[in-house]
């Protein structure tokens, strides 16, 4: 917020997207900087979003211009926070050490924003994982709120030069082969068993029912809700005697170099065989045929084998975040 500019929050719903653009752009140049991320398909979706007044969330106006938002979305007694973003407004005037102005305004949203989910009856969980922002930045205003907060990293494994192709051989019992639109009822029962009692099924509740991890997946598959989905990089094994699901990968692209995986998961009879391993260099061989130079993915870190196996992969943490989690007690 620059100095002596009064800073008002109105409701998102006010505002249609032209006004929006050029928060969105800035946003854009950010992902693509940081994570290496198009964040253009994202964007238009928001603004149709916008468009048609659909969106929970605050804006923030400062001389009146919008110069920073944050938004939820429902998932029936579930808000998820989809974002808060505010304009990089640092003048080359302000010292390094005050505290940049974009934050206090994103901070001031984000207050917003809890005080009308946490006031709202119908709301028993508030989730958020803001992945554009390094771990800490908010830290401090979601735990006073309440929030439960677990750092996630986000690592990436560049593919030119360094990478071989290799033959992957499967096991007689198991058959591996490219994703299909109708493996998403079988793809749910592996996730949601996959996940129970794990790190990840506390910030994602989706993880924990059949149900939830088929939403999980419309979400990811049918509505690219993280990159456009690549059937071609996703696969799957298939138990032969039982014809279920015993390992999947999923794949997106986030900008025309980055593939993303958006899912990796065991079933735990199938566990300590390398078929993990063995996802990752078939989606890595089908994302690099496609032109891809670099693979990233987000894991949790208390989820220590898998930074492990990510690692000796090559997979490096170049950024961190913070998920958030509130449930009402
Ligand atoms: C993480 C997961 C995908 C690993 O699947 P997997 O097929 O058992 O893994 P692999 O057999 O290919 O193991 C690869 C490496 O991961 C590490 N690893 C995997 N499981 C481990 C365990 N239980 N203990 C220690 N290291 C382990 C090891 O480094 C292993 O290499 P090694 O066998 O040569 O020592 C599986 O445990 C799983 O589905 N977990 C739940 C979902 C999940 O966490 N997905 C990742 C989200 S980011």
């Amino acid at each position: 917020m620059a100095a002596g500019v009064s800073l008002e929050i109105l409701d998102l719903r006010h505002f249609a997207a032209p006004v929006l653009r050029p928060v969105l752009d800035a946003e854009g140049e950010l992902w693509s900087k940081r994570l290496h991320w198009d964040y253009r398909s994202s964007a238009r979706l928001l603004m149709q979003y916008l468009d048609n007044h659909l969106l929970p969330g605050y804006a923030a106006l400062e001389a009146g211009q919008v110069t920073g938002y944050t938004f939820c979305v429902y998932e029936e007694t579930k808000a998820v926070i989809g974002d808060v973003f505010a304009m990089p407004g640092r003048s080359p005037e302000t010292a390094e050490s005050e505290p940049e102005p974009e934050r206090e305004v994103e901070e001031t949203l984000l207050k917003h924003l809890f005080e009308t989910l946490l006031n709202s009856p119908s709301v028993d969980r508030i989730e958020s994982q803001l992945l554009l922002h390094p771990s800490g930045t908010h830290a401090e205003i979601f735990r006073a709120s309440g929030f439960d907060l677990y750092r996630r990293l986000f690592m990436v494994q560049p593919l030119a030069g360094h990478w071989n192709r290799q033959r992957v051989e499967m096991p007689q019992e198991l058959e591996l082969r490219a994703w299909r639109d109708d493996d998403l009822n079988a793809a749910a029962r592996l996730i949601s068993t996959a996940y129970y009692g794990h790190p990840d099924s506390l910030i994602n509740d989706q993880y924990r029912s059949v149900n939830g991890s088929m939403r999980f997946l419309h979400n990811i598959v049918r509505y690219s809700g993280c990159g456009v989905f690549s059937p071609h990089a996703s696969h799957v094994v298939v138990d032969r005697s039982t014809r279920e699901l015993a390992a999947l990968v999923l794949g997106s692209r986030v900008s025309p170099q980055s593939g993303h995986i958006t899912q990796l998961c065991v079933h735990p009879k199938f566990r300590r065989q390398g078929l993990a391993r063995k996802m990752l260099l078939v989606a890595a061989a089908h994302f690099l045929s496609q032109g891809v130079s670099e693979i990233s993915l987000t894991v949790t870190e208390a989820n220590a084998q898998a930074i492990e196996l990510y690692r000796s992969e090559g997979y490096d943490c170049v950024h961190t975040f913070d998920a958030a989690v509130w449930e009402r007690r």
